[in-house]
C-alpha cells in the first residue's frame, strides 16, 4: 500500500523538483497538494503547482489554495532568490487543470478527519501557514496525523533569510511554534542538512541527457535557482531544500539526525524564526522533532535522478 501523502508547498523551483519527485514514486500517493503563500504570493504558488502537475503529466492531483498571508503577520517573499514567478528559468504553459473550489484548511481537516488515523503524513515545503491555521481551528486532527516531514528550520547553518533564521519558518513563527508544540512525529530537514546535497554541473548535464521535457526542465529550474546561492555561499550549485523531504520518505537511510527539543522563537525582532534547537541536550525540554543533520549526497541525487527519469 503506497503512503498516503499531502504536500503543503509554495513553489519555488526547489518545490517543483520535490513535487515531481513524489509524482514520480510509486510508494507515495498524493492525496493533494495544498498551495500557501511563501517564495511568491498565493496566485503563484497555487499556479505554479498546477504547472508542475501538468509537466509531470498528472492534471488528476487536487490542488487546493489556502493562505494567503502568516497567521498573524504580514507576508514576506523570496522573488530575489526564485524569481518573479517562483518558477523562473523554464518557459511553461499556462495551466489548464482546474484549482480545487475548497480551500486548502478545509481540505486538510476533512482529509484528515475522512482517512483512518495514523495514515496520512504531511509534508510542508514553504511556511506552515496552512498546517497551523488546520490546527488552530481543528485541534482534533493532529493525533489522526501520521507524521510530519517538513523543510525549515537551521541550527549550525543559523539563517538564509536574517542571521538567525531560515525563510520557511522566518515567514510565519506563530505557524511553525503550534506545528512543532503538536505533539505529531516531526521530523525536520534544516538548512545544515539541504546545503549537504548541492546540485552540481554533472547533476545538471545528468537531467539535460534524459532527453526529456521534465529532465531539460528541472536542469533549467537549477541552472536558475543555483546562481542565487553560488553567489551568497560560494558553494558549487544549488541545495535542493525541498526535495530532501520527499527523499526521506523514500530513503530514510539517506538521512541522519538526533531526535531533540525544537523551539521557535516567536518575540524577538532580532531572531524572529530561529529554530532553538538542542542538539547537544543541555535543557530538560522534552524531545519534539528528529532534527536531520547530515545525508549521503550521492545517493540522495541517485534517488533523484533514477525517478525524474521516469516522468
Ligand atoms: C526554503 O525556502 C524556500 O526558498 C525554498 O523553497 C525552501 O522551502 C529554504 O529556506
Ligand atoms: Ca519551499
Amino acid at each position: 500500500m503506497p503512503q498516503k501523502i499531502i504536500i503543503d508547498t509554495d513553489p519555488g523551483q526547489d518545490d517543483a523538483v520535490a513535487i515531481l519527485l513524489a509524482l514520480a514514486s510509486p510508494e507515495l500517493e498524493v492525496l493533494g497538494i495544498t498551495a500557501v503563500a511563501g517564495n511568491v504570493p498565493l496566485p503563484l504558488t497555487s499556479r505554479n503547482a498546477r504547472v508542475v502537475c501538468e509537466l509531470a503529466g498528472r492534471p488528476d492531483i487536487p490542488i487546493f489554495a489556502g493562505c494567503d498571508a502568516p497567521m498573524t503577520r504580514a507576508l514576506v517573499t523570496a522573488e530575489h532568490v526564485h524569481g518573479k514567478t517562483g518558477l523562473d528559468g523554464a518557459d511553461l504553459p499556462e495551466p489548464q487543470m482546474p484549482l480545487q473550489d475548497a480551500h486548502a484548511v478545509d481540505f486538510l481537516i476533512e482529509t484528515l478527519r475522512r482517512e483512518p488515523a495514523g495514515t496520512v503524513t504531511l509534508c510542508p515545503l514553504g511556511p506552515l501557514t496552512n498546517i497551523g491555521t488546520a490546527l488552530a481551528r481543528a485541534p482534533d486532527i493532529a493525533e489522526r496525523v501520521a507524521g510530519i516531514v517538513l523543510m525549515g528550520g537551521a541550527y549550525f547553518e543559523v539563517g538564509n533569510i536574517t542571521p538567525a533564521a531560515e525563510f520557511n519558518i522566518y515567514v510565519d513563527p506563530e505557524a511553525a511554534s503550534r506545528v512543532f508544540a503538536a505533539g505529531i512525529p516531526l521530523t525536520v530537514m534544516p538548512l545544515d542538512v539541504t546545503h549537504r546535497v548541492l546540485t552540481t554541473e554533472a547533476h545538471l548535464k545528468g537531467f539535460r541527457a534524459m532527453g526529456t521535457r521534465v529532465g531539460d526542465t528541472v536542469a533549467a529550474w537549477t541552472d536558475f535557482f543555483e546562481r542565487f546561492d553560488k553567489e551568497k555561499y560560494g558553494s558549487a550549485g544549488a541545495p535542493l531544500h525541498d526535495p530532501c523531504v520527499i527523499a526521506y520518505l523514500l530513503e530514510p537511510e539517506i538521512f541522519s539526525g538526533r531526535h531533540i527539543n525544537v523551539e521557535i522563537e516567536t518575540v524577538s525582532d532580532l531572531t524572529r524564526g530561529m529554530t532553538v534547537a538542542d542538539w547537544w541536550g543541555v535543557t530538560e525540554r522534552a524531545p519534539n522533532a528528529t532534527f536531520i543533520g547530515d545525508a549521503d549526497a550521492d545517493r540522495f541525487f541517485a534517488l533523484l535522478t533514477d525517478r525524474i527519469a521516469t516522468l
